[in-house]
């Protein structure tokens, strides 16, 4: 890929990461040679300034222990995180790191800490300490890009699961973070509320230029992101644009995932003899190339 002249906003070296105890003073070899379940494994990767990430991976792949290594939730045992080039152990930092990088988690309800809509979206700005029209500024505008501005003094309870949400990414949006991550934050909603929340992804990503990693595991999700990253226990095992991830089927199968499934139909065609190209991913591409192929 071709990123060499882009920032690293978030760079993993060699990082590992058990949830089982680790004894003080245990080295790194000592942990590799325990059997303990390592649920992040010796990783090694980057996430560039303004990327678009999808991250896959079936249960207990490690995927939220990634995003929470990121947003210095969790601090690796061995191996070093760093945002903005804020090493993730300086625990002195934390506030500056979640600054600049929000997180967004699957359950709404348990992102929703105040009994109006903007008192919530307030919450994270007043913690910060800003004047009151800075605070203002910030809820009105984090309510107004996830279109939740009208709701602004409706109780959050009472509001679907989506529109829940949109309130808990706002509040995230109010600290004005460079990169956001998400995890599986569409799991818990219906179709509408899942396109809602993509929507807004892709919109913070293109309109605001922020940088957006996203943990799903729904591959229609996946296929808007720049980039893809597959993990297996603990490690990536696939990084690349959609169509080169999804390319080898195989591979995706062999972790039980599924490709999108235009590029299902695409691959069966194939194996029926229709010349398709393999990097199709959506079902306009696949009726498209469908169409080229056949009146050819
Ligand atoms: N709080 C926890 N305590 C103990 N083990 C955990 C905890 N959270 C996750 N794990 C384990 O860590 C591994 C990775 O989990 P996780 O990062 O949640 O994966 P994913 O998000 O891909 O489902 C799994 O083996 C899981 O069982
Ligand atoms: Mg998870």
């Amino acid at each position: 890929m071709n990123e060499k002249n882009r920032d690293a906003v978030i760079s993993l070296r060699n990082v590992s990461f058990t949830y089982e105890e680790v004894p003080e003073g245990m080295t790194e070899a000592e942990l590799d040679a325990s059997g303990k379940k390592l649920a992040v494994d010796h990783l090694t990767l980057d996430i560039y300034d303004g990327e678009c990430v999808a991250v896959l991976g079936h249960n207990g792949s490690g995927k939220s222990t990634f995003a929470k290594l990121c947003n210095g939730i969790l601090v690796p045992d061995f191996g070093e995180i760093t945002v903005y080039g804020i090493p993730t152990r300086e625990e002195d930092r934390l506030l500056e790191l979640r600054q600049k990088v929000g997180m967004v988690f699957q359950n709404p309800d348990n992102q929703i800490v105040a009994t109006v809509v903007e008192e919530d979206v307030a919450f994270g700005p007043e913690n910060l300490g800003f004047p009151p029209e800075e605070i203002r500024a910030r809820v009105d505008n984090a309510l107004k890009a996830v279109r939740m501005y009208k709701y602004r003094g409706h109780e959050p309870h009472k509001l679907s699961g989506g529109q829940k949400q949109r309130v808990a990414i706002a509040g995230i949006l109010a600290m004005k973070p460079d990169t956001i991550l998400f995890d599986e934050s569409t799991a818990m909603l219906d179709p509408k509320g899942r396109r809602d929340i993509m929507r807004i992804i892709r919109k913070m990503h293109v309109e605001m230029k922020k940088t957006v990693v996203y943990i799903t595991h729904y591959m229609e999700e996946a296929v808007l992101a720049d980039r893809v990253i597959v993990m297996e226990n603990g490690k990536v095992i696939s990084d690349g644009t959609p169509a080169e991830v999804f390319s080898d089927i195989e591979k995706i199968r062999a972790v039980g995932l599924d490709v999108p499934q235009a590029t299902e139909l695409a691959d069966l065609l194939r194996q029926d003899g229709l010349d398709l190209p393999n990097d199709i991913l959506t079902t306009e591409e696949c009726i498209a190339a469908l169409t080229e192929t056949l009146n050819a």
